[in-house]
C-alpha cells in the first residue's frame, strides 16, 4: 500500500508534531507492505511564510526530525515538493479545472483562514487543490492526517472523481484518510492544543538549558509546595506522563496527593525525562543540523527517486487527456 503524508514548513518540529504525527507515521512505514511518501509541503507554507531563508531553516529542521525519529529514507521516499513543482503544479493545473469555484469559497480553513490572516492571497483558496495534486500525483492509497485536514482529503476523492468521470476511472487513484482519533491532542505549556502557532508548543530538540526555560514556563495553579496537588488537572503531570515510564508516573502521582512535593520539582522532573526519552533523537538531530549537506543528499536521492513516479502518473495523465 503507498501512504503518502506532507508537512508544512512554517516552524520548527514539536513534541505535538512528534507523538501526534511524526511516531505514528513511521511506525506505519516500518510495515515491509507499505511504501512510504513523506514530503515537506514548502509550495503550501509559501501561502503564509514568505522568507526564504526561514523557510529552508524550518525544512532541513523538519527533514532533521524525521530522520532523528527514524524515518527510513532510503526505503521510502523523502522530498521537499518545491523541487517536484513542474509536476505538482500540472496536475493541479488540471484539477483546478475540475474545481468548483463554491467548493473553495466554502471551505472551512480557507473560511478560517481569510478570518485571521492579513494576507490572504489566491494560494490560500487553491490551497485544497494543490494538496489533491500532492496525493494523487503518486497514486497514494492512504494519507494519515490530522482531523483538520479531513475536508482536504474529500475534496482531493470529489475532485479526483469528477476527472475520473471525464477520463476514466483508471485515470487517478482515489486516496482515503487515515485520521486517528485516538491519537492524544497533546496539551502545550498552556494547557490548550500544543501549536506553533499559539507559541506554546515545546521544541525537543533545543540544547539541555533552553529546554529547561522552556519546561519552566508551564503554566501551574498556586498551589503551595507543601499542600497537596491534584495531578489530572495539572499540565506538568499531563505532559509528563506523556513521556515518563509507568512507575515513575505513579510516583510523581502520589508525591503530588502527598504534598510536600512542589511544581518546580516536577518541571526538573519533566525536563529529566524528555532528555533522557529522546536522548537518541537528540543526538541525531544534532548531528543532521551540523551536516546539512547529508540532508540535502538523502533529500536530493529522495527526490530523484519521487521524480519517476510523478512523471509516470504525469504522462499518464496527459495521455488520458488527450494532451
Ligand atoms: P501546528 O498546529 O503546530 O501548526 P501542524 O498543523 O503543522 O501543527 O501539524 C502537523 C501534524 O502534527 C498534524 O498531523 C497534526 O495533527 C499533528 N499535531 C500538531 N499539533 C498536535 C498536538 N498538539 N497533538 C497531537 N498532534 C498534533
Ligand atoms: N495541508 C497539510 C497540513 O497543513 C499539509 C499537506 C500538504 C498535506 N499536502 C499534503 C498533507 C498532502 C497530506 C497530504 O497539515
Amino acid at each position: 500500500m503507498r501512504i503518502l503524508t506532507g508537512i508544512q514548513a512554517s516552524g520548527r518540529p514539536h513534541l505535538g508534531n512528534i507523538l501526534g504525527a511524526i511516531k505514528p507515521a513511521i511506525q506505519l512505514s516500518k510495515n515491509p507492505d507499505n511504501e512510504s511518501f513523506l514530503f515537506i509541503a514548502d509550495l503550501h507554507t509559501l501561502t503564509s511564510l514568505k522568507d526564504g531563508a526561514k523557510l529552508k531553516e524550518n525544512t532541513y529542521a523538519i527533514a532533521a526530525a524525521w530522520l532523528a525519529c527514524g524515518f527510513d529514507a532510503d526505503k521510502n521516499y523523502f522530498y521537499r515538493q518545491s523541487k517536484l513543482a513542474g509536476y505538482h503544479t500540472e496536475l493541479m493545473w488540471y484539477l483546478n479545472c475540475f474545481t468548483p469555484f463554491p467548493m473553495l469559497a466554502n471551505a472551512h480553513s480557507f473560511k478560517d483562514k481569510s478570518e485571521k490572516l492579513a494576507d490572504v492571497n489566491a494560494g490560500l483558496f487553491t490551497y485544497p487543490v494543490l494538496q489533491a495534486a500532492d496525493i494523487m500525483l503518486y497514486d497514494a492509497h492512504l494519507v494519515p492526517v490530522g482531523k483538520d485536514q479531513r475536508q482536504h482529503l474529500e475534496m482531493t476523492r470529489d475532485l479526483g472523481g469528477a476527472f475520473n468521470r471525464q477520463y476514466g476511472e483508471d485515470a487517478l487513484v482515489l486516496p482515503d484518510a487515515k485520521i486517528d482519533e485516538t491519537v492524544m491532542t497533546i496539551p502545550g505549556i498552556d494547557g490548550q492544543k500544543m501549536s506553533k502557532s499559539l507559541n506554546n508548543y515545546i521544541d525537543i530538540f533545543l540544547n539541555e538549558k533552553e529546554l529547561l526555560k522552556v519546561v519552566k514556563k508551564v503554566v501551574t495553579d498556586a498551589t503551595p509546595l507543601e499542600e497537596p496537588k491534584n495531578p489530572d488537572t495539572d499540565n506538568v503531570f499531563k505532559l509528563y506522563s506523556l513521556v515518563a515510564k509507568p512507575a515513575e508516573i505513579a510516583e510523581m502521582r502520589s508525591n503530588y496527593l502527598a504534598g510536600g512535593y512542589g511544581y518546580g520539582h516536577a518541571k526538573n522532573a519533566l525536563h529529566a525525562v524528555l532528555v533522557r526519552e529522546f536522548a537518541a533523537e537528540r543526538e541525531k538531530f544534532e548531528y543532521y543540523m551540523n551536516h546539512i549537506s547529508e540532508l540535502e543528499q538523502k533529500l536530493q536521492e529522495g527526490e530523484a527517486k519521487a521524480a519517476i513516479i510523478a512523471k509516470q502518473t504525469i504522462e499518464r495523465v496527459r495521455n488520458k487527456m488527450n494532451f
